[in-house]
């Protein structure tokens, strides 16, 4: 279980996003935090601000043939998507239909076999060595003999050279702001499951990256504490503007984070369906009562299904 993250001082992270420049992209709705106890409605978040948008254009991946007789794995079959700027943009689809490849590809670990991606116009390998991107795996790969804060840190260090924005939050105002300010100087093995994920997301906030690719991140966590990580996100990308690119098989998870939903077919992977959700922000915890909440997800499966039987 999760012990609740401390009460969030946000007023940092709407610090940091006052202070950025550039251009509002079209995903940028979100207006208010979302979480179990939304923050009064205040005024909109100070604009223009800085987000990152994202672009596919008929991309493909065939993986192999590796050699021996194994024959090439089609993995993605030709996909076009477009994400807004501080839009969080929801992958689902069934297991092996390629969203992990899709996600590598946009983070530039991999490259596709046909048609482009770019990160605000740029090839995403150079988004990412210009810090634009960030990835949070499944397992948050905690460094075992570095504390709290230096595992936080981690990824800032190997980037010296590149500093981050200087309206990036700190990372002990992200650390205070998940409600592990008292766990800076612990190590891993003195955290909880929920806790060190929420070390994982510190890390990837600090580097300051505008657009976060995340691959099931809360999928090893129990069901409550996963419901306390989604507030959690939103809670932090929401006044940085961050867009995101988030994998899961839990339909209500995508229901209840996301602005709009890409459903996808099994292997080759096809995006059958992007559907919007019309939930206005904040969202509280007890959305996922609701009866258009329970329409949406509903229609989620049945375009899931539908995806399966083609
Ligand atoms: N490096 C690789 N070499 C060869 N085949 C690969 C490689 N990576 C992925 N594949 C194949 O591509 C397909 C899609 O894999 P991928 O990991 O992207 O699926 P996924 O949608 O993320 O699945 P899951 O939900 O189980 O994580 C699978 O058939 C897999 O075997
Ligand atoms: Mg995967």
């Amino acid at each position: 279980m999760m012990e609740v993250a401390a009460a969030p001082t946000s007023a940092v992270l709407h610090r940091a996003r006052a202070g950025n420049s550039s251009p509002n992209g079209p995903g940028n709705a979100r207006s208010s935090t979302v979480g179990p106890q939304p923050r009064p409605a205040g005024p909109r978040l100070p604009s223009p601000v800085v987000t990152t948008t994202l672009e596919l254009i008929d991309v493909t991946k065939t993986f192999g043939p590796s050699g021996g007789t194994a024959p090439p794995v089609e993995a993605l079959a030709p996909t076009a998507l477009d994400v807004g700027g501080g839009e969080v943009l929801t992958l689902l689809g069934p297991s092996g239909c390629g969203k992990t490849t899709l996600l590598r590809m946009i983070a530039g670990l991999e490259q596709p076999t046909t048609g482009t991606i770019t990160v605000d116009g740029q090839p995403p390998a150079l988004a990412r060595r210009n810090k634009r991107v960030g990835f949070v795996p499944q397992a948050p790969a905690l460094l075992p003999w570095r504390s709290v804060r230096a595992n936080a840190t981690l990824l800032r260090d190997l980037n010296r050279r590149q500093r981050p924005p200087t309206t990036a939050p700190t990372v002990d105002e992200l650390l205070a702001e998940v409600g592990l300010a008292d766990f800076a100087d612990a190590f891993p093995h003195e955290l909880s499951g929920g806790m060190q994920q929420r070390v994982g997301l510190v890390r990837a906030f600090a580097l300051g990256a505008s657009l976060l690719l995340m691959d099931e991140p809360f999928a090893a966590l129990d069901e409550m504490t996963r419901a306390d990580m989604r507030h959690l996100l939103i809670r932090l990308c929401e006044p940085l503007g961050t867009t995101v690119v988030f994998v899961t098989h839990s339909i209500a998870e995508a229901a209840f984070l996301s602005d709009r939903v890409a459903v996808l077919t099994p292997r080759p992977g096809r995006i059958v369906d992007v559907i919007d959700v019309p939930f206005p922000h904040p969202r509280r915890a007890d959305l996922e009562d609701a009866e258009d909440f329970f329409h949406l997800t509903t229609r989620l499966r049945d375009t899931l299904r539908s995806g399966s039987d083609r």
